[in-house]
């Protein structure tokens, strides 16, 4: 971790700045001098999150922008509001994630946590392509999950309307979490714009509350033996602010350290054709 005000002059806009890894990686950058924009979707856990981050940085610096990540208008408006606001975007850390035992679905028929935890994702760093250029060189973060390996895109039936399963569903968004980073790095300039993915390990968090009491007390016991979140930040916080990654792009990271991810997320035809249906689905090309 670097030391000082590092990242002074820097903007950076993390997306689940509420809670866990993504708050951490918030307070980090803001210590670190950066002018931090925490987006969440929770206006009492936001503005929570915002007194927490203000008190480490300097306050005027530190912003929280409303969003749900699952509805395309609300990441539309998001990234209206962070250009009314801001000229420069040094690093964008796509960390939101949410785990759903039972199947929702959003206003467009879209399954939540592919919705959540990719789509919004790959909407969001898609419209913001113009000020992460215009600031280069900048960096994308996408924080995925081992649970990727193993998990498959099932085009066929990609919203789980026939049968779904959370582990399978949280497993095809972390992998397509990996599969954009990669195709990201191929469509665009990386000179400009680096884009790297990660594990940030198995970590204390909130993740899988909100399924009910059971599952909640069985993700609060298995949270005993997790990492705290401070500590499960510390790879995205790397990718973020190190300059040992200034050149690296289209990598995976566990622990700080480059690894290979599962053989079906370097699959180029499953990457482009993610890529074209995620256009599609999201009205990117409008
Ligand atoms: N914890 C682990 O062991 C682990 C392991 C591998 C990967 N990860 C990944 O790490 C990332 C962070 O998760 P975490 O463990 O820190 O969980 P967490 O404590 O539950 O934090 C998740 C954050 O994402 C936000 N969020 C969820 N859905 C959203 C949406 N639709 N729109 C906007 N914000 C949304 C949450 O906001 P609210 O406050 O509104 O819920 C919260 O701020 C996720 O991508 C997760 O998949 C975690």
């Amino acid at each position: 971790m670097m030391d000082g005000l590092a990242m002074q002059g820097k903007v950076c806009l993390v997306t689940g700045a509420t809670s866990g890894i993504g708050l951490e990686t918030a307070l980090e950058l803001a210590r670190q001098g950066a002018s931090v924009v925490l987006v969440g979707r929770n206006e009492q856990r936001g503005e929570a999150a915002l007194q927490k981050v203000k008190k480490v940085g300097a306050s005027e610096k530190v912003k929280y922008f409303r969003a749900d990540l699952s509805s395309r208008e609300q990441v539309r408006a998001l990234a209206d509001k962070f250009e009314a606001n801001f000229l420069r975007l040094d690093v964008l850390v796509n960390n939101a994630g949410i785990f759903l035992l039972r199947r929702q679905v959003n206003s467009d028929g879209h399954e939540m946590t592919l919705a959540s935890n990719y789509l919004g994702h790959f909407l969001l760093t898609n419209l913001l392509k113009e000020v992460l250029s215009a600031s280069a060189p900048a960096r994308v973060i996408n924080v995925s999950s081992s649970a990727h390996s193993g998990a498959r895109i099932n085009f066929e039936d990609l919203h789980a309307a026939k049968n779904y399963n959370a582990m399978r569903a949280y497993g095809q968004s972390k992998l397509a979490n990996l599969l954009f980073t990669y195709e990201l790095d191929r469509r665009w300039d990386s000179s400009a714009v680096s884009v790297n993915a990660l594990h940030p390990g198995f970590v204390s968090t909130n993740l899988g509350n909100g399924n009910g009491w059971l599952v909640s007390a069985i993700a609060r016991l298995i949270m005993l033996i997790g990492k705290s979140a401070i500590s499960g930040s510390q790879t995205t916080n790397y990718l973020a602010t190190s300059s040992q990654v200034t050149d690296v792009s289209g990598k995976y990271f566990v622990e700080e350290q480059e690894v290979r991810s599962s053989p079906t997320s370097y699959d180029l035809d499953v990457a482009r054709r993610l890529w074209e249906v995620s256009e599609e689905l999201v009205a990117l090309r409008s």
